[in-house]
C-alpha cells in the first residue's frame, strides 16, 4: 500500500483510480476479511467520525459502513434527507463545508452524481459514493472480490450483466472491468444500453487492460461466462418505469434455462441485492448452490472498510 497515495481521497467512481490502486484495495479487502474472521479487528478508526447521508433507502451499504467503521472504534452518524439541510434552505456547498468541519469523512447515497461531486469539492474530507443514479462504486469492488474468491484472478474472466444495462450497477461494473481487464458483456435490450459517453470513456481503458467490453441483446452470448450478474429491473427513483421494464426485460430473467446458456456447470450467479425474486431472477437461482449473492453482501463490509482504512490513512 505504501507506494500508493490514498490519503484524503474521495471515491466518486472508479474512473478516478488506476488499475494498480484498485488492485491494492482488493488485496487490502482480502486482508481485512481475514482479520475479521480471525478476531484481529483493532481500533483503527478510533477518534474518527463518519457522516452517512441517505436520500435513498439502504440496508447493505448503510450497515456495511456503520459496522466496518464502528467495530474499529469510529463513530458513524446516520443522517437521512429528512433530518438535515441537503440543498433545502441551505446550499449543498454550505452543508458540505460544515460537515467537513465536524466529520473525518462523508458517505452519500442519493440521486445525482453532482451532489456527491459537490460534497467532495467543498467538504475537504474524503467522500464516498454509496450509490447515485450514475454509479455504485463500493458495490463493484465487492463484486470483483467475490468473483475472485470463486474464479481466481479476475483478469481475463468473463462476467455477464443481464438486465437493465444502463443502471448504476452495470455502469460501475463496466468501469472496473475495463480497468482490471475483465471481459464484461452487458446482455440487455438496445433501449437499455449504457450511455454512449461512458462507453467512449471506457474504450481506452479496456484497450489498455485488454478487457473486451460488449453489449448485446442476444442471450446466446452468455456462452463461456464465469459469472452471471443481474440487478433489479427498476432502480430506486424509477418506479414510474416499472410496467415498461417488465415488458422489455421479461426475456432476460435469470432462471435455470438462462444460466444453462453459459455452457458452464459451475458458472456462479451474482446480484447486488435487494432482489425481486420472480422478476429479474428466479428463487431457484438466487437461493441455489451457485448463488454467491450472500457472500457479495458480506464483502461489501470488508471492501468498504478497506476503502476507509486507505483513504483515512488508518492502516
Ligand atoms: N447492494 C446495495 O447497495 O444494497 P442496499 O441498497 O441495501 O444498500
Ligand atoms: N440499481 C439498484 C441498485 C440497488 C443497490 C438501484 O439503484 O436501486
Amino acid at each position: 500500500m505504501d507506494s500508493f497515495h490514498f490519503k484524503g481521497r474521495s471515491l466518486l467512481s472508479w474512473l478516478d483510480y488506476t488499475d494498480g490502486e484498485i488492485r491494492a484495495l482488493l488485496n487490502l479487502s482480502v486482508r481485512v476479511k481475514e482479520e475479521g474472521k480471525t478476531g484481529k479487528v483493532r481500533r483503527r478508526f478510533a477518534g474518527k467520525t463518519l457522516a452517512l447521508l441517505f436520500e435513498k433507502r439502504s440496508t447493505r451499504t448503510r450497515c456495511a459502513f456503520e459496522t466496518a467503521f464502528g467495530e474499529e472504534g469510529g463513530h458513524p452518524v446516520f443522517l437521512s434527507a429528512a433530518d438535515i439541510q441537503l440543498g433545502a434552505k441551505e446550499s449543498l456547498e454550505d452543508t458540505a463545508r460544515v460537515l467537513g468541519r465536524m466529520f473525518s469523512a462523508i458517505q452519500f447515497r442519493g440521486f445525482k452524481q453532482s451532489t456527491v461531486e459537490t460534497l467532495a469539492a467543498c467538504s475537504g474530507v474524503p467522500v464516498y459514493n454509496g450509490l447515485t443514479d450514475s454509479f455504485h462504486p463500493t458495490q463493484a469492488l465487492a463484486d470483483i472480490m467475490t468473483l475472485e474468491e470463486n474464479c481466481g484472478p479476475a483478469e481475463g474472466k468473463k462476467l455477464c450483466f443481464v438486465g437493465d444495462g444502463r443502471n448504476n450497477v452495470a455502469r460501475s461494473l463496466m468501469v472496473i472491468c475495463a480497468k482490471l481487464g475483465v471481459n464484461f458483456t452487458i446482455v440487455t435490450p438496445a433501449a437499455l444500453n449504457p450511455d454512449w459517453d461512458l462507453v467512449e470513456t471506457c474504450a481506452p481503458l479496456s484497450a489498455a487492460s485488454g478487457a473486451k467490453i460488449r453489449f448485446t441483446e442476444n442471450t446466446a452470448e452468455l456462452e463461456g461466462a464465469d459469472a452471471v450478474y443481474t440487478d433489479v429491473w427498476t432502480s430506486m427513483g424509477e418506479e414510474d418505469k416499472k410496467a415498461e421494464r417488465m415488458e422489455l426485460l421479461a426475456p432476460y430473467q435469470v432462471n435455470p434455462a438462462l444460466m444453462a446458456k453459459t455452457g458452464k456447470a459451475g458458472a456462479i450467479f451474482l446480484h447486488c441485492l435487494p432482489a425481486v425474486k420472480g422478476e429479474e431472477v428466479t428463487a431457484d437461482v438466487i437461493d441455489g448452490p451457485l448463488s454467491r449473492a450472500w457472500d457479495q453482501a458480506e464483502n461489501r463490509k470488508h471492501t468498504i472498510k478497506a476503502i476507509m482504512l486507505a483513504t483515512l490513512d488508518c492502516l
